[in-house]
């Protein structure tokens, strides 16, 4: 079995997290400047079937059989065996390393599972589409936040721009103007299964008022992805700041994201939110050539504890 590699990039929600959980349509991104990369190489001294995980970021060096039963990398090299029905994988080693920050609305999970399937896939010789990628990796997603919408794993397979509904048919997006965005990080992490299990709780108790903030949340994204497919970026700004306080009415901001966002305005931003799931994490700010420079300090003046830099186009 020879050693191949594969990488999958990071992405970021530009509108309509949480409210894509309750069948509304959402946009995100990949953003390619972060990523996971997976190698499998074969170990022909290794007993049969015997699958080793690397992953030195995290100190994870184990067969694969003997990481607790649900561990999301467990889940994605049986769920990959099961799918082409293989009574075992031949015995490899599989190293994974990313770039992608863990736990930050950056979908870091998603990346490092399809990057496994990839690699792991290529080295045994067998073909995979993208369709049963991303099934698979939905799998895996469930373990993370029991009722994902699905987004993280269609735009992270597909590596392109999606306009998301679930249960419906891919929709890619064809951005007319590029634009920049930057991501800055609160330096706190925070579960998605916390945040979508409270709007989920928030939703049982207020259904009506939740029904309201979920469909108003739909619209901004229907304006949205006119602005982005009409080639006016500009426009995104205003969209971004009431995508942002509809958040706050499901109750997933947090004081940093919200200074954050302030601090984007204040320095020039044409707009900002928070993206993924919420309560810490990454927020975004959308910026031209005159401000991006102002923004990226004013961001980092406020905390902000990591930047990156992303022209979003495809
Ligand atoms: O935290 P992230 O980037 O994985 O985003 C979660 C997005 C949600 O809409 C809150 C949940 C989902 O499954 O879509």
């Amino acid at each position: 079995m020879p050693a191949f590699s594969a990488s999958a990039p990071g992405k970021i929600i530009l509108f309509g997290e949480h409210a894509v959980v309750y069948d509304q349509p959402a946009i995100a991104v990949p953003v390619t400047g972060i990523a996971a990369t997976a190698y499998a190489a074969a170990d022909v001294l290794a007993p049969t079937g015997q699958v080793i995980i690397q992953a030195p970021d995290i100190n994870l060096d184990s067969p694969v059989n003997e990481l607790p039963m649900g561990d999301p990398i467990r889940v994605t090299v049986e769920n990959l065996q099961a799918f082409f029905q293989l009574d075992h994988i031949p015995a490899c080693t599989i190293r994974v390393s990313s770039t992608i920050p863990i736990a930050a609305g950056l979908g870091s999970g998603a990346a490092i599972s399809i990057a496994i399937m990839r690699a792991l896939s290529k080295a045994i010789g067998l073909e995979i589409q993208d369709t049963d990628v991303s099934a698979l990796a939905y799998e895996v997603e469930k373990i993370y936040h029991g009722t994902p919408s699905g987004i993280d794993n269609t735009v992270i397979t597909y590596e392109k721009p999606v306009y998301y509904e679930r249960n419906q048919p891919l929709k890619t997006l064809r951005i007319k103007k590029p634009f920049k965005m930057i991501i800055a990080d609160t330096g706190i992490r925070s579960l998605t299964s916390t945040t979508v299990g409270d709007v989920r709780k928030g939703r049982e108790q207020e259904q009506d008022r939740y029904e309201v903030v979920f469909s108003a949340i739909g619209s901004i994204v229907r304006s949205a992805r006119q602005a982005i497919e009409k080639g006016h970026p500009d426009r995104l700004g205003p969209l971004m700041l009431e995508n942002h306080e509809l958040l706050d009415e499901l109750n997933v901001t947090c004081p940093e994201l919200d200074n954050l966002v302030q601090a984007a305005m204040d320095s020039g931003a044409l707009g900002a939110k928070l993206s993924g799931g919420g309560r810490g994490g990454n927020m975004i700010a959308l910026v031209d050539d005159e401000s991006e420079q102002a923004v990226s300090d004013a961001l980092v003046e406020a905390g902000a504890t990591n930047l990156i830099q992303s022209q979003i186009s495809g």
